[in-house]
């Protein structure tokens, strides 16, 4: 195999990379699977195009936060992370399954850190690998368990939602500022990126204001607000437009505001993984982006 060399990720990697990451979720999902779960399949060509964008965008802009491990056999792990004001946020993370807990990961890890060692804060959604866990707790994160929704939505549940508009480019700095708000930071050059990818909703009153993506699927892909009324107001509206079978992601115990839609939206509660954090407690009202927090 060779020797192992952990260095800068540079854009002529990025296939390589997404190939390590593709495998390692793969086979966690295949070792992780519940009875139930549906069957874990490989990304798919819509999917890989996806990743492969927002992590060739993470090269440009942190070159610093992107790395690879690497043997005579060639990528053997990858991890990006991105620095956004004073928050650091860990984006991807993965060894090859085969390559797995012989002491890759962590020097991988620590050199993403460096990227935020000037930061005060730090986020990062981690999977159910228990490895994964075991890492991130040593490398100083409080583990906040993550729920989910998933279920067929009760349309007629959905409530009447007003004060809801598409959102454009011209939201930036409003959304900059319900970042600083509830997570510390701007999304910052982030904020481009999706509004590229994805289809944006605000809304924006004299008693509160909000955002939230909806992804190629309709799936919530972020959500920020001043006040949980304005975040129900904006989950209900990306529910409304949304698919009928539902996957809600990313929900933590201080956001019961988002419970409280998806019970009465007749969905199902489910738990996996963790939002892991340094020097923040949960964001709120907020749920977050599994990449770019
Ligand atoms: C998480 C991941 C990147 C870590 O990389 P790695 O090369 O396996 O990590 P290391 O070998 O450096 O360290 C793993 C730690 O977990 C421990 N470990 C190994 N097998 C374990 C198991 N089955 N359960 C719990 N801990 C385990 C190791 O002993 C080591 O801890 P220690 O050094 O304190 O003894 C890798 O396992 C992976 O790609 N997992 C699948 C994808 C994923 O979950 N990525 C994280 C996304 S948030």
């Amino acid at each position: 195999m060779g020797d192992l060399l952990i260095r800068p990720m540079t854009l002529d990697d990025v296939e390589d990379a997404e190939r390590v990451s593709d495998e390692g979720f793969f086979e966690l999902e295949t070792r992780m699977r519940r009875v139930g779960d549906p069957a874990p399949e490989h990304r798919s060509a819509a999917h890989r195009r996806r990743w492969l964008e927002r992590t060739r965008h993470l090269v440009r802009t942190d070159p610093g936060g992107c790395w690879v491990a690497e043997d005579g056999a060639g990528t053997v792990g990858m991890a990006t992370s991105l620095r956004r004001e004073t928050l650091w946020c860990l984006a991807t993370y993965a060894v090859l399954p085969q390559r797995q807990g012989q002491g890759i990961g962590k020097p991988l890890l620590a050199a993403a850190m460096t990227h935020g060692q000037a930061c005060t804060r730090a986020m990062l959604s981690a999977s159910m690998d228990p490895r994964a866990a075991r890492v991130y707790h040593q490398a100083g994160f409080a583990l906040h368990p993550q729920m989910h929704f998933t279920g067929t939505l009760d349309r007629s549940a959905l409530p009447v939602v007003e004060k809801v508009r598409e959102g454009s480019g011209g939201d930036v700095d409003l959304m900059d500022s319900l970042d600083r708000a509830t997570r510390g930071a701007g999304h910052g050059v982030d904020h481009e990126l999706m509004l590229r990818e994805q289809r944006l909703l605000v809304s924006d009153t004299s008693t509160g204001s909000g955002y939230a993506y909806l992804d190629e699927r309709g799936r919530v892909a972020l959500l920020a607000a001043s006040n949980r009324r304005t975040a129900t107001r904006l989950l209900w509206a990306a529910l409304a437009e949304g698919p009928d079978e539902v996957v809600l992601r990313h929900l933590t115990g201080a956001n019961q505001w988002a419970l409280d839609v998806g019970f009465a939206a007749r969905l199902q509660l489910h738990q996996a993984g963790y939002l892991a954090l340094r020097g923040m407690n949960p964001p709120a009202p907020y749920v977050h982006s599994g990449a770019l927090l």
